[in-house]
């Protein structure tokens, strides 16, 4: 398959390209290096730089790449809290970013398409696990636009054809089994980064947001999925999407649930390190539990994510950490 992948040099987006080419696809990457790295971008990728809200950015790939056979989405901005203080940054990455690739989609025929949504389209859960027809009524304003966008292909599909599969990811982490790529955001707000930044030096302590929930050990607990295992699901989304599967969404979770401080204590093991923790007062919009329910994505998709073990995971993201103190830097 030769797939187009917006926002390759991101995170999840980087580790979606190593996959492909590992298993033999073409991938050509988009990215604005915004908040990307071209470092992160496999060798065997080709690169354009460009933003999606440029509608001649995004026409000119899909004039010169003419046998793209489906496009992965992930270019948007995903900061929860950064979306709190600066809702109109995401309105105008998120949403006109997304209509503007529509727009280019369907002037250039291109009939399949896999994207990024998240758990926080969810809200405060009303079940747990949760499953993907359980209301949507996200809580911040990164959750607002990737179900407006949910919403947009949606409509998009019946008026033009396009076929969609949105996959919400719970919290991804980890890193590539070899080490070259992984978590890098500038500033990073993710646990599993913090602690490890702990562990290899460059950060004094890890802050605990909240001891007071109503969980085992009072600390919010959270379903983390390996970033290999979120890009193998988009593989086979696509693969679906080819084979005649209809338009769907899917939650992308490991349906099991670890505290912060669990993490944390799987982190000290995994590293060695006495990692310092300061316990601090929650932080806003933060839910107590977020658990998925993944067995759409099992039975539909025949998903079968690899990295099923909170050790295993830290291992590849202390990999990563232990060896890029300064990220891609
Ligand atoms: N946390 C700390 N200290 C930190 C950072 C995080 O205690 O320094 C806690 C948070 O309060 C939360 C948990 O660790 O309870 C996980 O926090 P992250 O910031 O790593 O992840 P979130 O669960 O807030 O967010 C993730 C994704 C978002 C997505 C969201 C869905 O990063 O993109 O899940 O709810 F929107």
């Amino acid at each position: 398959m030769k797939i187009l992948v917006l926002g390759g040099a991101g995170y999840i987006g980087s580790h979606t390209v190593y996959r492909l080419i590992e298993q033999g696809h073409q991938a050509v990457v988009f990215d604005n290096l915004e908040t990307g790295y071209e470092k992160a971008v496999h060798k065997d990728a080709k690169f354009y730089k460009g933003d999606l809200r440029n509608k001649a950015d995004i026409d000119k790939v899909l004039d010169q790449e003419k046998d793209i056979d489906a496009v992965i989405h992930f270019a948007a901005n995903s900061l929860v809290g950064e979306s709190m203080v600066k809702p109109l940054k995401y309105y105008d990455n998120n949403i006109y970013g997304t209509k503007v690739l529509l727009e280019s989609l369907v002037s250039h025929g291109i009939k399949n398409i896999v994207f990024s949504s998240t758990a926080a389209t969810y809200g405060e859960p009303v079940n747990t696990p949760i499953l993907e027809s359980d209301p949507t009524v996200p809580t911040n304003c990164y959750g607002e636009t990737k179900r407006a966008m949910e919403r947009m292909f949606y409509w998009t599909e019946k008026a033009h054809g396009i076929k969609y599969v949105s996959l919400r990811y719970f919290n991804a982490c980890g890193a590539h089994i070899d080490g070259n790529i992984g978590e890098a955001h500038n500033p990073e707000s993710h646990l599993i980064p913090i602690i490890l930044q702990v562990a290899n030096g460059t950060r004094d302590h890890i802050s605990i947001f909240g001891t007071d929930y109503d969980t085992k050990d009072g600390t919010c607990i959270r379903d983390y999925i390996h970033v290999t295992d979120l890009a193998q699901a988009h593989i086979l989304a696509v693969e679906y999407l080819l084979n005649g599967g209809e338009s769907d969404i899917f939650n992308l979770g490991n349906g099991v649930g670890f505290s912060v401080k669990e993490v944390i204590e799987t982190a000290r093991k995994v590293t060695g390190k006495e990692i310092k923790v300061v316990e601090e007062s929650r932080r806003a919009g933060d839910p107590a539990v977020l658990i998925a329910s993944s067995e759409k994505a099992k039975r539909v998709l025949n998903w079968k994510p690899q990295y099923d073990d909170l050790s295993t995971i830290i291992k590849t993201a202390w990999k990563w950490h232990s060896t890029h103190k300064n990220g891609y830097m």
